[in-house]
């Protein structure tokens, strides 16, 4: 087992990497306990769940808003939740981003930690704190930064992962690497293969890495005033696809990566190198655009006219350098839509 600390301005949070949910009671420091999870991991896990009254919500992104949050204020009410329960997240990101925020603001804050069951919650969505959920079409547009108090991954859950979300999890490492470490990206090039198939060493020295990476941008900068925003990469125009076109988060990122590097190409910044070690390595976890989709460019760039990061008519992207080496600049909406043209190639 290894060990990540969070210490940030938005509060301390401790990872446990290859922790197992048996030894979740040691981290829980109160007596009344509710856990919240979604409807697959329950029935998939429940019998070894920790005991506690469980909340159970419906899987899927679409369930991911404030209907669910009053759903959830309704039961603690219900449960006689007070500030000295603890809240127990088990699930993907969905689940993490809801109910690391329904616990954060119920009662001014309920402490809470969570228990990421899909690779891509253990590699990113419960590292950091970022809680909250999608308004209006718009994702993740409520919410706050708030740290659960640990965060446990336990592999063990993965077996039952379907492989696309396999995939989508390694996308959040892919970009981690892509950002700042170009020897996780080279050794995720290496390793797809094992990766795809969850060999277990692979697999955990990408979660750490992938993590660590996290954590340290998070240590420096809890509230996203600068170095956070580099994880945004593809998250920009991977955030406006990803309610339209109802695709996982880890596919709409990917399409996302795929357009920052090219306008970094563009822009003179990336070798084409580099770029097609990034489209090859996202082909190769087949996570290339879906050329079944039409996209429609017009409705993604009037989503990201209303982006909070679009001042005029540029909006902050985060473009690389190099693998390994992100910047953020602001670019031309026009340019956007024009290299966003080549999906549809
Ligand atoms: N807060 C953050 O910093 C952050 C970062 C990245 C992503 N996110 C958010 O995370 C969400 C995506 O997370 P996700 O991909 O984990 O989605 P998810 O929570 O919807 O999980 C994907 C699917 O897998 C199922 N599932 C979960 N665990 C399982 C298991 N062990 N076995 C079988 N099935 C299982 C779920 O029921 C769901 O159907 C998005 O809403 C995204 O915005 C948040």
């Amino acid at each position: 087992m290894k060990q990540i600390k969070i210490k940030s301005s938005a509060g301390d949070s401790a990872i446990f990497i290859n922790e197992k949910i048996k030894n979740a009671d040691k981290y829980i420091c109160a007596e009344k306990r509710i856990i919240i999870t979604d409807s697959n991991v329950k029935r998939y896990y429940e019998d070894i769940f920790p005991s506690a009254d469980i909340i159970e919500i419906k899987s899927g992104e679409a369930n991911k808003n404030l209907d669910t949050i009053q759903y959830i204020y309704n039961k603690f009410i219900e449960l006689d939740v007070d500030r000295s329960s603890f809240i127990l997240c088990i699930g993907g990101g969905v689940i993490t981003d809801i109910a690391g925020f329904a616990a954060s603001t119920f009662a001014r804050g309920v402490k809470f930690g969570f228990i990421p069951t899909t690779l891509l919650a253990q590699i990113d969505a419960a590292v950091g704190g970022k809680n909250g959920v999608d308004f209006s079409g718009y994702k993740n547009i409520i919410g706050n930064i708030n740290q659960p108090e640990f965060v446990i991954c336990d592999s063990y859950f993965l077996k039952t992962l379907p492989k696309k979300e396999v995939l989508c999890g390694l996308a959040e490492a892919v970009k981690a690497g892509a950002i700042k470490d170009e020897s996780l990206f080279a050794f995720i090039e290496k390793n797809y293969k094992k990766a795809i198939n969850l060999d277990p060493d692979v697999i955990e020295h990408i979660i750490y890495e992938s993590v660590l990476i996290k954590a340290n941008i998070v240590n420096a900068d809890a509230k996203e005033t600068g170095e956070r925003k580099l994880l945004n990469f593809g998250h920009t125009f991977g955030h406006a696809i990803e309610l339209i076109y109802n695709i996982r988060h880890g596919e709409a990122i990917s399409i996302g990566m795929i357009i920052s590097a090219l306008i970094s190409v563009k822009k003179g910044l990336l070798s084409e190198s580099d770029f097609y070690r990034i489209k090859n390595l996202l082909i190769n976890l087949n996570l290339a655009p879906d050329k079944s989709i039409k996209f429609d460019m017009e409705q993604a760039i009037d989503s990201l006219k209303r982006d909070k990061k679009r001042a005029g008519n540029k909006i902050d992207f985060i473009l690389l350098k190099s693998i390994g080496k992100a910047v953020r600049e602001p670019i031309d909406l026009n340019e956007l839509a024009h290299a966003a043209e080549f999906l549809n190639a």
